[in-house]
């Protein structure tokens, strides 16, 4: 099984033209957002996968076509598409055929914000984009990047929901999560990143995510730590967007980051689709998950060939530290997802 498996491979596939080796099955991919700050090189990275047949590009900004026509001079395989608009036809048109959807479209953070006060831009962003694919796109994988995700994949699984649709195909990615903690873990560890993987259980905000470095691959990289350094990379990893937000001082939070780690997102998913082996982690609606008393969570996930969840790992060995960060997290999380909920509740 891979876990978290292409890293660097996602880059040389970006520069290595076309070296279609053992890739079965085609795959058309939608950005919705394509124009913004992730939206761009996500979708430069997806037309760079060997794996993608067609990337989708759609935004509310006028600037998508050109967006689309300057990726779709790029000689690899997939075609591009531009869709630009704010109606609901053009956003269905978009994602029709998609396998995958990924959402990075609405307002990102500024200094001082927390990702929960982006809820009132977001929630209807997020509800009018799945509705969208709910309608037109019903067996999508579908991606959240769009923060708060802690409360919009509840949002978007409400309006699946409502609208009769199977929303066992919603996630919310939280790669990011992942690829900071191997990258913090390989340079305290003196380790090649590629061999290094976290699982990062929980949300994707402040306390809710939970590094699990008492499983960190390779197991002992890590153990001339102590507790209070333990204590310290789990704060670092928690607040690494944070920091992020900080030194762009107001233009944004993390976009490049955030691109590779959707595009290893949707990668694992076609890999997975195409018949691999392949667990990441990502936020799901995961109802009577043992240790856990809220219906919402992060864990590793070994994803099926239909883009549904084949086997949900759990939350696996913690230790006491650990443990008490997943108390602290539900806390939080019953809050965030029963503000999704109520969202969609009332959404038309
Ligand atoms: P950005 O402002 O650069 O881009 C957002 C894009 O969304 C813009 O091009 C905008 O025109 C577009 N947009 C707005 N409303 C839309 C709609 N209804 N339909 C289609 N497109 C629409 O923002 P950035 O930096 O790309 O961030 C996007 C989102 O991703 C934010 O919510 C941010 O918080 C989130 N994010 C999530 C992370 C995660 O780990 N899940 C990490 C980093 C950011």
């Amino acid at each position: 099984i891979r876990v978290g498996h292409i890293k660097s491979e996602t880059l040389s596939r970006a520069t290595a033209r076309a070296l279609s080796t053992t890739t079965q099955v085609n795959k058309n991919v939608a950005v919705l957002g394509a124009a913004g700050g992730i939206g761009q090189p996500l979708a430069l990275l997806l037309k760079c996968n060997n794996s993608v047949t067609n990337v989708s590009c759609f935004d509310v900004n006028p600037v998508t076509p050109g967006v689309a026509a300057d990726l779709s001079h790029i000689d690899t395989k997939s075609r591009v598409t531009g869709f630009v608009g704010s109606d609901s036809a053009t956003m269905e048109e978009a994602v029709r055929g998609a396998d995958v959807v990924l959402i990075p479209a609405g307002v990102p953070r500024k200094p001082g914000m927390t990702r929960d006060d982006l809820f009132n831009t977001n929630a209807t962003i997020v509800a009018q984009l799945t509705a969208a694919c709910a309608k037109a796109a019903p067996n999508a994988v579908v991606g959240i990047i769009c923060n708060p995700v802690n409360s919009t994949v509840p949002i978007a699984t409400e309006v699946y929901k409502q609208l009769g649709v199977d929303a066992s195909r919603i996630y919310g990615v939280t790669t990011l999560d992942i690829v900071r903690a191997n990258e913090f873990v390989s340079v305290l560890g003196s380790q090649d990143p590629n061999d290094v993987h976290v699982p990062v259980i929980g949300g994707h905000a402040g306390v809710t995510i939970i590094p699990v470095l008492s499983q960190v691959q390779p197991a002992g990289c890590i153990d001339s730590l102590n507790a209070d350094e333990i204590s310290a990379l789990t704060e670092r990893i928690q607040n690494a967007g944070t920091e992020v937000v900080q030194a762009k001082a107001g233009g944004g939070s993390a976009t490049l980051s955030m691109a590779y780690a959707a595009a290893r997102f949707a990668d694992s998913v076609i890999r997975a689709m195409n018949g691999e082996e392949v667990v990441e982690c990502a936020y799901i609606k995961a109802e009577n998950l043992p240790g856990v008393d809220v219906d919402y969570f992060s864990t590793p996930l070994l994803l099926g060939a239909d883009g549904r969840v084949k086997e949900n790992l759990g939350l696996g060995e913690l230790n006491q530290f650990e443990q008490d960060l997943v108390s602290a997290a539900c806390k939080q999380l019953a809050g965030e997802i029963k503000k999704g909920v109520e969202f969609a509740a009332n959404y038309k």
